[in-house]
């Protein structure tokens, strides 16, 4: 069965955009060089994080439009899979045709359960398979997922190749340098994973799970690993403008980055990255927040986009200038209908 979707959309990639002031040709040179992550070619090294509760496949297919080489999902739970949950099957693994290639991140302490589901991912027409052993939540490292499996390396590489023979594809792990400060645990799994489960990539968020997202990332000792692991890394953690993603990529010999925080509501983080200085007009940021409201409508129906697109409202409206008080009309609205019409006054002031 193919859970593949077609949709109307307009996946048309990024204007043409001046060079990017101050970037280094020799950087962006080397962002823009394909390469393969397995056996799957990818167009360029700058790439979309898992974003959990997000990166569905349109907010994916913004990311290709405006010049990521791939996409990876928000996490997918495979247990949800493994026993057919109907949201989980048809909704998240929903893969638009425009967006390969594109990466299915899975979570799960079970090595069996873990095979059922790749195999499921595989025939919904994912490329990759990505598996999440970094995330911090109590909900997930309490089921022995997540972060919880650096601590746990046996279980971690039998769910890692379990995933790769369940599915067939090239698989990834994301994982931290550890779960604590000061540990180095995840590069001694991330070793593991390659040498013994077999798998392609290694995304490393150089903080300790107990940081979340906050705090410096440790670029030397993604360094370290990048030195060390006869597989690539794709280095993510703190890359939330050009320069940043720049400076670290060089720093640390990085196969590939994976933008997140930088990219919501600002798809244009990807041109710039990519050397690009798009400078998208309030017009053209207006016209993105549109796409993206027509998209959740589609994908979710209108009352539930309605919902889910709450949180999407603050991230372009404030790129937008629009006031406090319709930031919070927008994040209290009921309907698309009043969405809309809240936002159709904003476009006068966007054009003025
Ligand atoms: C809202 C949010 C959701 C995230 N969801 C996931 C996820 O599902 N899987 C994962 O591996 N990492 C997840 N991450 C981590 C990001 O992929 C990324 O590694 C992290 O935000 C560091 O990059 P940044 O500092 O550039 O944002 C999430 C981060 C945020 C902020």
């Amino acid at each position: 069965m193919s859970l593949q979707t077609a949709a109307p959309t307009d996946p048309s990639p990024a204007t043409a955009a001046a060079p990017l002031a101050g970037a280094r040709p020799a950087v962006v040179a080397r962002l823009r060089e394909a390469w393969l992550l397995g056996d799957v070619p990818v167009a360029n090294r700058v790439l979309l994080a898992p974003l959990a509760g997000i990166g569905n496949w349109f907010v994916r297919l913004q990311a290709r439009r405006y010049g990521a080489g791939l996409a990876v999902s928000e996490m997918v739970s495979s247990f949800g899979l493994h026993y057919g949950n109907p949201r989980t099957c048809n909704e998240m693994l929903r893969i638009h045709p425009d967006e390969h290639p594109v990466s299915v991140q899975l979570f799960g302490p079970d090595p069996e359960v873990m095979r059922s589901a790749a195999a499921r991912v595989a025939e919904a027409g994912a490329d990759l398979i990505d598996i999440n052993m970094g995330c911090p939540v109590p909900k997930v490292v309490k089921t022995g997922a997540g972060a919880a499996l650096i601590d746990d390396p046996d279980r971690a590489v039998a769910v890692a190749r379990a995933a790769r023979e369940g599915s067939g594809l090239p698989v990834t792990v994301k994982l931290r340098s550890g779960t604590r400060g000061g540990e180095r645990t995840g590069v001694e799994l991330a070793r593991r994973l390659v040498a013994d489960a077999g798998v392609a990539g290694i995304g490393f968020h150089p903080r300790p799970a107990s940081a979340h997202h906050r705090g410096a990332p440790d670029y030397a000792l993604a360094a370290a690993l990048v030195a060390s692991l006869p597989a690539p890394v794709l280095l993510t953690g703190g890359l939330r403008s050009a320069a940043a993603a720049h400076r670290a990529f060089e720093q640390t010999g990085a196969a590939a980055v994976l933008l997140a925080r930088g990219t919501l509501g600002y798809p244009w983080l990807f041109a710039e990255v990519l050397g690009d200085d798009p400078r998208p007009s309030p017009g053209a940021i207006r016209a993105e927040l549109d796409w993206v409201i027509d998209r959740a409508e589609e994908h979710l129906g209108p009352a539930r986009a309605a919902r889910y697109l709450r949180k999407f409202y603050p991230w372009y409206l404030a790129r937008l200038g629009a006031s406090h008080a319709l930031q919070d009309a927008m994040v209290r609205s009921q309907t698309l209908t009043q969405a809309r019409g809240l936002l159709g006054g904003l476009a006068v002031v966007a054009a003025a």
